[in-house]
């Protein structure tokens, strides 16, 4: 692996021509994705401010690192689409140029006022003897894709807690004519906590309102990343990454993305859970997911996540790129649990239905369909023409349970995280919807009770899917819906 020194990952970006040549470099690679937001040169992670203008259109930017596949100076680079399906490069947003996000522009959330767009988000600050504040500052997006800063940041961090306090979502309440923001935050004993501020103008005013107690997860990791709390269909959705922490059933991996559902009460800083922690995807790569409500469904929210992990090392990270965006997936809750639903405008993308064989050639930019008659199941997908390897997605049907195991790949990774991640499926297995996308999988099962989020990186031998068991299956090649521009 490269070595990086902190003078490389921090570089400033001072003139985008820099980085063309790479960019070049890295648009022919063959794990390029052909539907999904992905980074234009280096590192993407967390999505950010995730929002629907008054025009209609969606806007999305993204935690990028410009210079290879390492987190150093972050920018937020901003997408943008007319539909959640087909997303435009738009340029870089948000710069760290002022002494409170010196080192980093960290995630954060948007506010759509009647007078403009507002991106909160964390400076991260730090000293000559590399000692980190972090800052909580406000943006006004400009109508020509740029940032206005305010002169000076909101508020700086608060006292009990450690230098992890970050990751601002702001909301705004009718009903109290306050807005709030939920901070991610560590404090002094190492433990995760929310902490919540609040004001009466988005500009200024704000206060410390005090930590919210979540009772029941005193002790759940040491810090919890990118927290916020969604209202849908009449709950409460606390949605966080905690860190540090093994979860049963996620091999050795420390950081996930969960969500309690409960009831907060704002006046008592109180969460109140109605059941335990779960995660958002069954998967391996998926994190820092981010929501908006923004939309006219009371009972729905959008959400869309990092297609990847902290700490993680993936096969293209050779290639000075990692990371990619999840699909903006439907959120909605049923039984008790957050269920995930690819959008219905995705059929456009269908180029064609192709006869699914098993043994046959897999479109590496694909959709599958498959109706189970009942039994047990093994769909391989990136296979050898002998059948060997791949991707396994298993269901046994005796215990009631759907596997999906990358320990086939070729090039396999995050290896220490387990190859492996099952899911109970007390109802059996009736249907999956798997989206394909040259170096990613999103694999949808019943109806969106359950996903399974996965990067894989097939090799030219590894073209194949194969199948065994009692099934429809319906397969479709996709057109692109992002194109690989350099536009910075
Ligand atoms: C989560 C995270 C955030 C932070 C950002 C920095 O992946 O660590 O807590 O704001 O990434 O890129």
């Amino acid at each position: 692996m490269k070595e990086w020194t902190r003078e490389a990952r921090y570089r400033v970006l001072k003139d985008p021509e820099e980085i063309r040549p790479l960019h070049a470099r890295i648009a022919a690679s063959d794990y390029r994705l052909r539907y999904h937001i992905q980074p234009v040169t280096g590192l993407l992670n967390d999505p950010n401010g995730f929002l629907r203008r008054n025009d209609g259109s969606w806007h999305l930017f993204y935690q990028w690192c410009p210079w290879g596949a390492v987190h150093g100076l972050k920018y937020w680079y901003h997408v943008v689409s007319d539909d959640l399906i087909i997303w435009r490069n738009r340029g870089v947003c948000l710069k760290p140029d002022t002494v409170w996000d010196n080192k980093g522009a960290y995630s954060g959330s948007a506010l759509v006022a009647d007078d403009g767009i507002y991106l909160f988000y964390t400076g991260n600050h730090r000293d000559e003897n590399w000692v980190r504040t972090p800052y909580t500052c406000l943006v006004e997006l400009m109508d020509d894709g740029g940032a206005r800063k305010y002169e000076k940041p909101l508020f700086g961090p608060v006292p009990g807690y450690t230098e992890h306090q970050r990751d601002p979502k702001v909301e705004y309440s009718e009903q109290t004519g306050k807005y709030t923001i939920l901070l991610g935050a560590q404090n002094a004993q190492k433990q995760g906590r929310v902490i919540l501020f609040e004001s009466e103008h988005l500009d200024r005013g704000w206060r410390f309102a005090g930590e919210v107690k979540v009772p029941g997860f005193e002790d759940f990791g040491d810090m919890w990343e990118c927290p916020s709390i969604e209202h849908i269909s009449g709950k409460d959705v606390l949605i966080f990454c905690p860190q540090h922490i093994t979860l049963p059933g996620r091999g050795g991996s420390q950081h996930h993305n969960g969500y309690i559902i409960g009831r907060m009460d704002y006046e008592a800083l109180t969460f109140t859970p109605e059941g335990g922690f779960h995660v958002l995807d069954f998967g391996f790569d998926s994190y820092a997911a981010a929501c908006t409500t923004n939309i006219d469904d009371p009972d729905h929210a959008l959400i869309v996540a990092w297609m990847g992990l902290p700490d993680a090392e993936y096969p293209t990270d050779g290639e000075d790129w990692q990371g990619a965006l999840t699909l903006p997936r439907e959120l909605t809750i049923r039984n008790r649990r957050l269920i995930q639903q690819p959008l219905s405008g995705l059929k456009q993308l269908r180029d064609g239905e192709l006869a699914f064989r098993s043994g046959g050639i897999l479109p590496r930019v694909s959709e599958l369909e498959l109706i189970s008659r009942g039994g047990d199941m093994t769909l391989g997908l990136f296979t050898r023409a002998d059948g060997s390897g791949g991707l396994r997605i298993r269901y046994d049907d005796a215990k009631r349970e759907m596997t999906v195991d990358r320990s086939g790949m070729e090039k396999r990774f995050n290896v220490d995280q387990g190859e492996a991640r099952t899911r109970p499926l007390p109802k059996g297995l009736h249907h999956l919807r798997i989206y394909i996308d040259r170096s990613s999988v999103e694999i949808f099962v019943n109806d969106g009770d359950a996903v399974f989020t996965t990067r894989a990186f097939p090799t030219a031998d590894e073209a194949h899917c194969a199948f065994d068991g009692d099934a429809a299956i319906h397969m479709w090649r996709l057109k692109d819906a992002v194109t690989d521009d350099f536009t910075v």
